[in-house]
């Protein structure tokens, strides 16, 4: 075997067929289920994307309705799942947070089933399953925000859509019509993206058989990192060591001169540029006039302009979000947390389709240890060998 044959990090190796979502570098698109993710973004509700990337085809009108009855049903934090963030310490990691809080919520679920080959459930489990940690993540997300600021849990409103109320539970406050649709719509871009490294880990987890919440509590542990999930809040910490877009150019040059990787831009499948950034780049400009923040976007317009020319390294769908967030007034350490609570609908839609046609993932590797040794003194029991 020669190095060539080693696929490390799996770059450029098809492990399965997906039905869910279509990544095409080639074109720049990004299909849910066949439907261009920007036409999503513009025209949809985020339940009626979750209920695509579930089963495949948009709601009809009552479909949808019978969704969001559900997703509003569920939304209460339980005291159980807000007792055990609340044993967390306040300065813990939101993605450690609502690691803890789906766990819990997986124990809860799977509660009284002895037999471990039961926990994987039926379909039909499994999709209530997804439903209610999608409609239960916006409340671990924003009481996890609120915590940290000494505010109290908010109640979910059931008077609102999914957009509305997570706002809702984070601020205590209704939303202007303009900053529900830019958030909405960053919710649908982040909601799935093929097989990707949480995605994965999700789909390696559910193919030994284990449950739906034991592969979302992988899938969280791998979005944590700062070249996946992370990179949205790695974003805001170099706008703010940036400051202003004068400074761009004397902080590139040393950023690059020290070898950094700057947060936000490249991207494993994407080499000519991410397919979700204009209409993330959309919804933070609408943020920019209504927040009369111009710094914003011209910090965001100089940076992008002065790597894209020296690196031809194209942003990634975590650069427009991450400032966005920050407008809509998400403290940084809950942008990752924001992605966990979209891509939920991704993860369980590839879980579910794992399920259905499931081969056990186990990959080889080639060995570069050390050749056959011995303990010294060992002697062989000829009996057991
Ligand atoms: N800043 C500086 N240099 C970069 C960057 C960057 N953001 N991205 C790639 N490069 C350089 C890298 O240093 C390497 O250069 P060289 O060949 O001279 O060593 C070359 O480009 C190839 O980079 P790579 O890391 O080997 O390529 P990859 O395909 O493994 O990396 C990536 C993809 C996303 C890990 C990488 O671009 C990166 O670390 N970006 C910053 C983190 C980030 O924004 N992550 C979010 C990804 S998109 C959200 C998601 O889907 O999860």
């Amino acid at each position: 075997m020669t190095d060539t044959d080693i696929k490390k990090g799996l770059a450029g190796v098809v492990v399965d067929y997906t039905a869910v979502s279509k990544v095409n570098p080639e074109t720049n698109s990004l299909l849910y289920r066949g439907y261009p993710v920007h036409e999503l973004a513009a025209t949809q509700p985020f339940e009626a994307v979750a209920y695509l990337l579930w089963h495949g085809e948009l709601p009809t009108d009552e479909q949808l309705a019978e969704l969001r009855a559900t997703e509003r049903q569920h939304r209460a934090l339980h005291p159980d799942v807000k007792a055990a963030i609340d044993l967390l310490p306040t300065s813990a990691h939101p993605m450690d947070e609502v690691r803890t809080a789906v766990s819990v919520i997986g124990a809860q679920g799977t509660a009284g089933i002895a037999n471990v080959m039961d926990a994987v459930g039926t379909p039909e489990e499994n999709l209530d399953r997804s439903i209610r940690l999608f409609a239960q993540l916006p409340a671990i997300v924003a009481y996890g925000q609120r915590r940290r600021r000494g505010l109290e849990l908010v109640e979910p409103r059931d008077d609102l859509d999914y957009a509305a109320n997570f706002l809702w539970q984070t601020f205590g406050e209704e939303s202007d019509t303009v900053v529900v649709d830019a958030f909405n719509r960053s919710m649908i871009l982040y909601a799935e993206h093929s097989f990707n490294a949480s995605t994965f880990t999700a789909r390696v987890i559910t193919s030994t058989l284990s449950d739906l919440y034991s592969a979302v509590v992988g899938a969280i542990g791998a979005l944590k990192g700062p070249l996946h999930g992370g990179a949205n809040e790695a974003v805001l910490h170099i706008f703010e060591e940036i400051g202003t877009a004068e400074n761009v150019v004397p902080w590139l040059d040393a950023a690059l001169a020290e070898k950094r990787k700057i947060m936000g831009f490249g991207h494993r499948v994407y080499k000519r540029g991410d397919s979700r950034v204009p209409t993330m780049k959309a919804a933070l400009e609408t943020l920019v006039a209504h927040y009369d923040r111009p710094d914003v976007a011209e910090l965001y317009d100089a940076l992008e302009r002065e790597f894209v020319e020296r690196k031809g390294i194209y942003p990634n769908l975590d650069y427009p979000s991450g400032p966005a967030y920050d407008l809509i007034g998400f403290d940084i350490l809950t942008f990752t947390p924001l992605f966990v609570a979209a891509r939920i609908t991704g993860w369980t839609a590839h879980i579910m389709e794992q399920q259905a046609a499931n081969a056990l993932i186990r990959p080889l590797s080639e060995y570069n240890g050390p050749d056959e040794r011995h303990i010294q003194g060992y002697v062989p029991d000829t009996a057991v060998i």
